[in-house]
């Protein structure tokens, strides 16, 4: 049965080509000290920070920087922030950039007025910020973590090995986010399959829980058969402009936090990947398609039923003559297939996990509860070897 829910997503988008032409209208409710978050670099080489600046300065804009923000940001990179923020005085925040920049100024934000600890706080208390916040704005340039229209944030605490969500409430979602998939097209492939899989695992994540007859599980199958059919396309052409900007309309809808209303999720994979990536900083869609047919495989038996819907419904599985689980494990076999086009990490060794390693990764894992099997954490070790030894 669908619960009950509240949904409220503030988020307003711009989307399509030279979208930016709205960010000048979009700062006008805003003040006038803005801190431009960005990441390594990327933006200076393909042009977006040029054009950025410019509209900022047309909208009588003064602008502070807060660049190098890293794939996977720290705690260390966010008190750094912190104090420019302040010395600064900055009105509003705005990330150019994909989602680690995105999740990046939201935590910011939230811990500019901060008194508390922010890891602490929110990352591992998981509390709402009870001081004044910052309005934050996004232009994306990398898709798939869906940042640019949630208030997920996550953090990495390196100094403990650990990578932890928070999911702000509506003040910290982006006020505005600006979408234009051609900003994509500079992506290395590697971060463009990356995020695609991101994307899947997304949806999959709110797939494969309960057992009810909902709409969302119907817009999910809509949201993976448009995700797959499109990337098909992206890897023989990444300058295809409908397969990009379907493949970028997707993630947002993948993790606006539409699909998940009324409906049990699971997140387990999310989980055994932020572990792996704090232990190995390795690239966060590659660290759930390490995982994902291991621990999928090893749920399978607990969630015949769904996993067959998924066979049948997503990758057109013909079910004649077959027996549910037989139906179902095609589904995954179906499933690789698409993840060896993509060319996706299949084991975490790849990503530089080392045998050594396991038994910090799963202290790392969170064990979640909405998923078809409470994990012991036996099995979650067993998860973690089998992704190491994955050929
Ligand atoms: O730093 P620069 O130089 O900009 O390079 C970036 C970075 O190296 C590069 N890049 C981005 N746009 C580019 C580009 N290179 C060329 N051309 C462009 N147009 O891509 C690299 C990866 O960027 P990053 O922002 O790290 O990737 P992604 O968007 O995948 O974000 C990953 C982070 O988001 C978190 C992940 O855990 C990870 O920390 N997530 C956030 C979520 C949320 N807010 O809801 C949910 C996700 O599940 C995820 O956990
Ligand atoms: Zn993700």
């Amino acid at each position: 049965m669908l619960g009950n829910f509240t949904y409220h997503n503030p988020t307003k988008l711009y989307f399509g080509k030279d979208a930016i032409r709205n960010l000048k209208s979009a700062l006008a409710p805003y003040g006038k000290r803005v801190l431009l978050v960005y990441g390594g670099g990327s933006i200076k080489k393909n042009g977006i920070y040029d054009r950025v600046i410019s509209i900022l300065h047309e909208a009588g804009k003064e602008v502070y920087e807060d660049a190098g923000v890293m794939p996977n940001p720290t705690t260390d990179k966010l008190a750094e922030g912190i104090a420019r923020a302040r010395a600064h005085g900055a009105e509003f925040i705005l990330a150019v950039g994909g989602g680690s920049v995105c999740d990046y100024a939201k935590a910011l934000a939230a811990s500019v007025y901060a008194t508390c600890d922010p890891w602490e706080e929110y990352f591992v208390n998981q509390n709402e910020p009870t001081c004044k916040t910052l309005p934050v704005g996004c232009v994306l340039t990398m898709v798939g973590t869906g940042s640019e229209m949630n208030g997920g944030s996550v953090i990495t605490n390196p100094a403990i090995k650990q990578k932890n969500a928070h999911n702000f409430k509506a003040d910290l979602f982006p006020r505005f986010a600006i979408l234009d998939p051609t900003y994509t097209y500079t992506l290395p492939y590697e971060q463009m399959v990356a995020g695609i899989f991101d994307i899947f695992s997304h949806v999959c994540e709110q797939y494969f829980s309960g057992e009810d007859d909902n709409t969302s599980d119907y817009l999910m199958e809509g949201l993976l058969r448009s995700l797959i059919h499109s990337s098909r396309i992206a890897v023989k052409d990444p300058l295809d402009y409908e397969a990009r900007s379907n493949i970028m309309w997707t993630a947002t809808w993948a993790l606006n936090t539409l699909v998940s209303r009324g409906k049990a999720t699971d997140w387990m994979v999310h989980m055994f990947g932020h572990a792996v990536s704090a232990y190995t900083n390795a690239t966060h869609g590659m660290t759930l398609a390490a995982i994902s047919l291991p621990y999928y495989r090893h749920i399978l038996p607990y969630g015949v039923q769904k996993f067959k819907r998924f066979a049948v419904n997503v990758f057109d599985v013909d079910a004649a003559g077959k027996s549910d689980e037989e139906v179902a494990r095609e589904g995954l076999a179906a499933l690789e297939e698409w993840m060896r086009t993509l060319g996706v990490a299949m084991d975490i060794a790849s990503l530089g996990a080392t045998e050594d390693m396991i038994e910090g990764m799963a202290d790392a894992t969170f064990i979640n509860e909405g998923g078809y099997k409470i994990l012991s954490r036996d099995e979650v070790v067993a998860i973690l070897r089998e992704s190491l030894l994955a050929k």
